[in-house]
C-alpha cells in the first residue's frame, strides 16, 4: 500500500507521517510539500532515511509535477492536508488560500482521476460551518449542518469540500472528507493560539487576545485528529463526510490563563488587542457519526495535552527559536533529499 501525504511537513501531517509509519510500518509513505513559511523540515527529520519514505519538494499546484509523481508512485491512497491553514493570513492576503486550497486539491483530485486511487481522503475543518452563538451550548456542528464560512480560509476549504464531492458524484472518484476542530500539540506552527502563547510567555512578551477572549473552539489533540483519519480512510465509507472533534470546549482568555499557570507567569502579560474581523464566536462538534460506524473517542483530556504540549515547547526550543528566527529555512534546504 502507497499512501501519499500532501502537507507532511507541517503540523498534522507531520503527526500523520508518524502515526503511520508506526502503526502500518508495511506501507510505503510519499510526503509531497512545498515547505512553505509553514513547515519545518526538521519535523520529519526522522523519517527522511527510512527506505519506504520518500519527501518530494513540489507544489499541489503544479500539474506537471504532481502528474509526474503518480505516474511513478501510482498511490492507492491520498490523504491532502496540504493548504494555507491561517485565518488571520487568509484576511490579509486571501489570494494564495483560494489558488492552494481550492485550484491545488482540483490538480490531486484529476491526477487521481487520470491514473486511478482506491480513496482520496480531504482533511477538512469545522470552520467551514461558520460560528455557533455562545447562549446555545446544545447546538454542535454535524454533518447535515449548512455550509456557512466566514474568512477566505474557511471558504477556500469549503469550496475545496464540494469540489472534492462533486468528483464523487460527477466522476466517480472514490473520496471521504473529514471536518475537524482545533488541533493542538508538538510541532505547531507558532502563530497559532496555543504555540504563540507558550512562546511569548517564554520571551515575557504581551499575549495577545483578541477582543473580549470568550470566543469558544472545540480543542482537539493532533494524534487523536491522527487516529481518526486512519480509521476514515481504511473503513469509512465511500462518499462521506465526518466530523472529527474533541469534545472539549474552551474560551480563549481561559487558555490564556492555564498557560500561564503552567508556567508561573503573571497574568498581567495578557493584552487584550483589536478583535480578529469576522470573528467566528463559537465551534462545537458532533462526532457522533465518526464514533457510531467506526468506534472512534478522542482520548485525550484537554488539560493533559496542553501541559504535554508545552513540556514539548519547553524542550524543544531549537525547533521553534529556528522558526523564529527565520533559520529554519535554511535547514530546509540542507536537509532535503539529493
Ligand atoms: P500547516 O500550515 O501547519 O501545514 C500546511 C502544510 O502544507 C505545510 O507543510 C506547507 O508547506 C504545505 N503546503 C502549503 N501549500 C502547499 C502547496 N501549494 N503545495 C504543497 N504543500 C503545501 O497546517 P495544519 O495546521 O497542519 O493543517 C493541515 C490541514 O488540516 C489543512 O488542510 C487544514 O485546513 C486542516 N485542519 C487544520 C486544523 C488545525 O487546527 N490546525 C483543524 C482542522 C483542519
Ligand atoms: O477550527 C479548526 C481551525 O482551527 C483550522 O481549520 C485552522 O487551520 C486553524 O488555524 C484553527 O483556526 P482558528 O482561527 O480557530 O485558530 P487560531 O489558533 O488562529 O485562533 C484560535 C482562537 O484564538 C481564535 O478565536 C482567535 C484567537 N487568537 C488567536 C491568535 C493567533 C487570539 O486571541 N490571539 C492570537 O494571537
Amino acid at each position: 500500500m502507497t499512501i501519499l501525504v500532501t502537507g507532511g511537513a507541517g503540523f498534522i501531517g507531520s503527526c500523520f507521517l508518524f502515526h503511520m509509519a508506526e502503526n502500518h510500518p508495511e506501507y510505503r509513505l510519499l510526503c509531497l510539500d512545498k515547505l512553505t513559511y509553514a513547515a519545518s523540515l526538521k519535523t520529519i527529520k526522522e523519517l527522511l532515511p527510512k527506505n519506504n519514505f520518500r519527501f518530494i519538494r513540489e507544489d499541489i499546484c503544479d500539474r506537471d509535477a504532481v502528474f509526474r509523481l503518480f505516474q511513478e508512485e501510482h498511490p492507492d491512497i491520498v490523504v491532502h492536508f496540504a493548504a494555507e491553514s491561517h485565518v488571520d493570513r487568509s484576511i490579509e492576503d486571501p489570494a494564495v488560500f483560494l489558488k492552494t486550497n481550492i485550484l491545488g486539491t482540483q490538480t490531486l483530485m484529476d491526477a487521481c482521476r487520470r491514473f486511478g486511487i482506491q480513496r482520496f481522503h480531504q482533511v477538512s475543518t469545522d470552520e467551514v460551518y461558520g460560528e455557533l452563538p455562545l447562549n446555545r451550548p446544545d447546538l454542535l456542528f454535524t454533518e447535515k449542518t449548512p455550509l456557512c464560512p466566514s474568512s477566505p480560509y474557511s471558504v477556500s476549504k469549503a469550496s475545496a469540500d464540494l469540489l472534492v464531492l462533486s468528483y464523487h458524484r460527477t466522476f466517480g472518484l472514490p473520496v471521504t472528507v473529514s471536518r475537524c476542530s482545533n488541533n493542538y500539540g508538538p510541532h505547531q506552527f507558532p502563530e497559532k493560539l496555543i504555540p504563540l502563547m507558550i512562546v511569548n510567555c517564554l520571551y515575557d512578551l504581551p499575549l495577545p487576545v483578541y477582543g473580549d477572549g470568550l470566543n469558544v473552539r472545540d480543542w482537539i489533540y493532533t494524534e487523536d485528529h491522527c487516529r481518526a483519519i486512519d480509521l476514515i480512510i481504511h473503513r469509512g465509507r465511500n462518499g462521506e463526510i465526518y466530523n472529527i472533534g474533541g469534545r472539549q470546549e474552551m474560551c480563549n482568555i481561559d487558555i490564556v490563563k492555564l498557560i500561564c499557570r503552567e508556567l508561573g507567569k503573571p497574568k498581567s502579560l495578557i493584552t487584550h488587542v483589536e478583535d480578529r474581523k469576522g470573528h467566528d464566536r463559537r465551534y462545537a462538534v458532533d462526532s457522533s457519526k465518526l464514533s457510531g460506524e467506526l468506534g472512534w473517542q478522542p482520548e485525550v483530556p484537554f488539560r493533559d495535552g496542553l501541559k504535554r504540549t508545552i513540556d514539548w515547547y519547553l524542550s524543544n526550543r531549537d525547533w521553534w527559536e529556528d522558526i523564529i528566527s527565520g533559520d529554519y529555512r535554511k535547514e530546509n534546504k540542507a536537509l532535503l533529499p539529493g
